[in-house]
Order: C-alpha cells, then structure tokens, then sequence
C-alpha cells in the first residue's frame, strides 16, 4: 500500500522531467504535431455559435466579488439558458484568442506548452433552440457539431456520474476529454501531470464566467470512466473524459 501511495504521490511531482531525453519527444523528432482541434466531417451538422462581439446580455460583473462569492451550485432552477448564454461559457472556457500558427492556438484559458490537450463535449438538456443530445465544441469555427442523440440522455448521464441525480437536472453540463497525444507530443511522460491542471483552469474560469450569467456550476470528477466514454462516442485511450461540470441558473 505504502509503495502503491509513493507511486501515485509520484505523479504530482516533476521528477519525471529529469528522466526524458527531451531529444527523444516527437516534438524534436520532427514528427508533425496533432491538430489543435479534433477533426470532424465537415458535412456534419453544425450550429454557429453568437461571436464575442455579440455577448449583449452578459454582465459586466464586478471580479473581487465574483471571486469572493465563488461557490459550488446543485439546485438550477427550472429555466433555459439562451445559445448567447452558452456561447459564452464556451468562449471563456475554450475561446481561441490567436492562431499563431498551424498547431497552435493560444486560447482564453492557459496551458502547458500551449498545447492544450482538451475538447470540450456538452450533454445538453435545456438550450432555447437547440435539441437534447450530445455536442462537441469547435473553438476554431466557434460552433458546435452535433454528436449523439440518446432517447434517455438525463438518465443516462446520471448513471454515467455514479447517481448524482443534480446532473439530470442541470440544462447543460460540460464534459471534458483528454486527447493526451496533443501534449505528450512536447512532453512524453511528462505530460499527464500538466493535462490536469490545464483541467483545472478551464473549470475555474467555468465558475467565474457562470456567475455573469446568473448561473452556477459544480465540478464533477467522480463519474464512471467507461459509460461516461461511450456517452461520447470516444474510445477510451487516445480520448477519454477527465472532468465534468453541470451548469444552470441559480
Ligand atoms: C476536482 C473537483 C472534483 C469535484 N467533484 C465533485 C463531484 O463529483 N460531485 C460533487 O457534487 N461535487 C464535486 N466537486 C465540488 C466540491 O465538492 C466543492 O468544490 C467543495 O465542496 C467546496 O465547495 P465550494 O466549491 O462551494 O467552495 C468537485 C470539485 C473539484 C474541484
């Protein structure tokens, strides 16, 4: 058990670092860098989101007290969010805010390496205008692409988070995946640690952005890795989910 603990308490350090021949990494190796944004058929439906400079209805709320007032929300009540609403939340969460080049985009929210390892799917129950199923966010297009409809998708997603029943309720949750290579690319063994807590950026500034709404969200790490996974349609090993959040108005 001792060694199981230094094990994973080895994670969290970068010792790591020190044992990568940095030559060796696809990076130096010259070996073309993953698309910035997971490929999708461009004949698949899609949904324009509203752009930035149309964010009307936003509030230009006060940061010391959005911080200070920070909390995590459960109950929503029974209300939509508009497609202005929502195309916020994405913008601040994954916008892209310049391409520098082919393979990199810096984007509203910081990562390791500019890397930025994460898609952003959204379980969607209640969006004026937009149907109940599965989506995945294009931070290049600002648009969403329609994935999956499920006949029981409240339910579903509530046995895929281990029965925390607040998740059916909530009108959407966000639902992020790894796609690892993205970062072990630059980063070899060294990229998991910093996947993480690229994670974790993106679900705070998903807090703060929520409160300009008058909305709430509430982080979710305890879900069922292989139902949550097949929700999405990804496949478990070069993509996976790693984190939640489910967003209402409170
Ligand atoms: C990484 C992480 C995972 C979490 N997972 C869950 C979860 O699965 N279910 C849940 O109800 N809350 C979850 N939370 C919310 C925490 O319970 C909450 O942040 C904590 O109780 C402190 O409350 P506050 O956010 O209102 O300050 C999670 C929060 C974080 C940061």
């Amino acid at each position: 058990m001792e060694n199981l603990l230094e094990q994973y308490r080895y994670f969290l350090k970068d010792t790591i670092r020190q044992t990568i021949d940095f030559r060796l990494t696809d990076q130096r190796k010259g070996v073309t860098p993953p698309p910035v944004e997971k490929p999708y058929d461009v004949n698949s439906n899609r949904i324009d989101l509203v752009p930035k400079e149309n964010f009307h209805s936003i509030d230009n709320i006060d940061l010391i007290s959005t911080i200070q007032n920070r909390r995590s929300h459960r109950n929503f009540r029974d209300e939509p969010l508009s497609l202005e609403e929502l195309s916020f939340l994405l913008w601040a969460t994954q916008g892209i805010r310049k391409r520098a080049d082919e393979a990199t985009a810096f984007r509203n929210v910081p990562s390791a390496g500019c890397r930025h390892a994460l898609e952003t799917y959204l379980c969607i129950l209640n969006v004026t205008g937009l149907d109940m199923r599965i989506y995945r966010y294009l931070p290049l297009e600002h648009q969403l692409l329609v994935i999956s409809l499920h006949e029981n998708l409240p339910e579903d997603i509530v046995t895929a988070t281990f029965y925390q029943s607040f998740i059916g309720k909530a009108p959407v949750t966000f639902i992020w995946t790894t796609i690892p290579y993205r970062m072990e690319w630059r980063y070899h063994i060294a990229a998991h640690k910093v996947i993480a807590i690229d994670a974790g950026h993106v679900c705070q500034n998903l807090y703060l952005a929520c409160s300009a709404i008058g909305g709430g969200t509430c982080a979710v790490a305890a879900y069922h890795q292989e139902l949550m996974d097949k929700l999405l349609e990804v496949d478990g090993n070069n993509e996976y989910v790693i984190y939640l959040a489910a967003v209402g108005k409170i």
